[in-house]
């Protein structure tokens, strides 16, 4: 499938996971990929990969994320897609009795602001276009809660949900939609290393899952390269979920 051919996007986090993963999926639908990353390495990698360019932007901050589009135009002519997706889940953020002041605020800023950031700068390059498809990598934990907290990365999903709907549906009008993506579980190797070593700790997760698994990260970008393309013009301010039936079952198959 080509629904992507010469569409310009901007990846944040496009060095691992899910970023890497719709780097690739964008590139095989003929898109022209701007991967952005904090890891100079990993982010060169991924560009290099999909023939696209690499950025090295820190999300947090105002300056990068604004050099980080107009590269991207001065690169390619537009910017017709942005997957606002780079996001950071540390140790450190847990049940609020334990979630100090500052990891509370380092998962906000790299969460929730850099999604602001990334839309406050996009936007006005889809205005003049009239035209645009923008994708914030939410969680499937801002719609559900969880006895395993981590409290800061929850509240700042919460906030990439609602700020999602809110935009789609200031900017319908202009041609620009907007949509939160809500991830299940995806099967990373931070996760499996995690549940290798506490398969007891794997096994309190998956049970709540329909499909009985985690999702592949090519399964998620699946879903981003539906929402970026035009097969998906009448989706805007959704919580699109992307979770194995998770947030939808009370009593899961034996
Ligand atoms: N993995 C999951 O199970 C899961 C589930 C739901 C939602 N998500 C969300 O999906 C997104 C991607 O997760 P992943 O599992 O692919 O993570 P990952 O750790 O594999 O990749 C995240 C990438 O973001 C980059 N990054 C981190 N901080 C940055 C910053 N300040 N500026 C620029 N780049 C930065 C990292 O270098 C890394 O390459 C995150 O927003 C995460 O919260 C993940």
């Amino acid at each position: 499938m080509q629904r992507l051919q010469d569409r310009v996007a901007v990846i944040t986090g496009a060095g691992s996971g899910i970023g890497l993963a719709t780097a690739r999926r964008f590139a095989e639908e003929g898109a022209r990929v701007v991967c952005v990353d904090i890891d100079e390495d990993a982010g060169k990698k991924a560009a290099e990969e999909v023939g696209g360019i690499f950025v090295k932007a820190d999300v947090t901050s105002d300056e990068d994320v604004a050099r980080m589009y107009r590269t991207a135009f001065d690169t390619y002519g537009s910017v017709d897609i942005a997957f606002n997706n780079a996001g950071i889940s540390p140790p450190d953020d847990d049940s609020i009795l334990e979630t100090g002041i500052d990891a509370w605020r380092r998962v906000q800023e790299v969460n929730l602001t850099s999604v602001y950031l990334c839309c406050k700068h996009v936007i006005p390059y889809m205005q003049r276009q009239g035209k645009g498809s923008i994708i914030n990598t939410a969680s499937f934990v801002a719609v559900m809660g969880s006895a395993t907290s981590q409290i800061s990365y929850t509240a700042s999903k919460g906030g990439v949900l609602a700020m999602s709907r809110e935009l789609g549906v200031q900017f319908a009008r202009e041609g620009i939609r907007v949509n939160a993506l809500c991830p299940g579980p995806v099967n990373t190797p931070l996760l499996r290393e995690l549940f290798a070593k506490d398969p007891e700790r794997a096994q309190r997760r998956l049970v709540h899952i329909p499909v009985g698994r985690f999702a592949e990260a090519t399964e998620i970008a699946a879903a981003v390269a539906f929402l970026a393309s035009d097969d998906a013009s009448f989706i805007t301010g959704s919580e699109f979920l992307v979770d194995g039936g998770i947030s939808g079952a009370y009593v899961t198959p034996f």
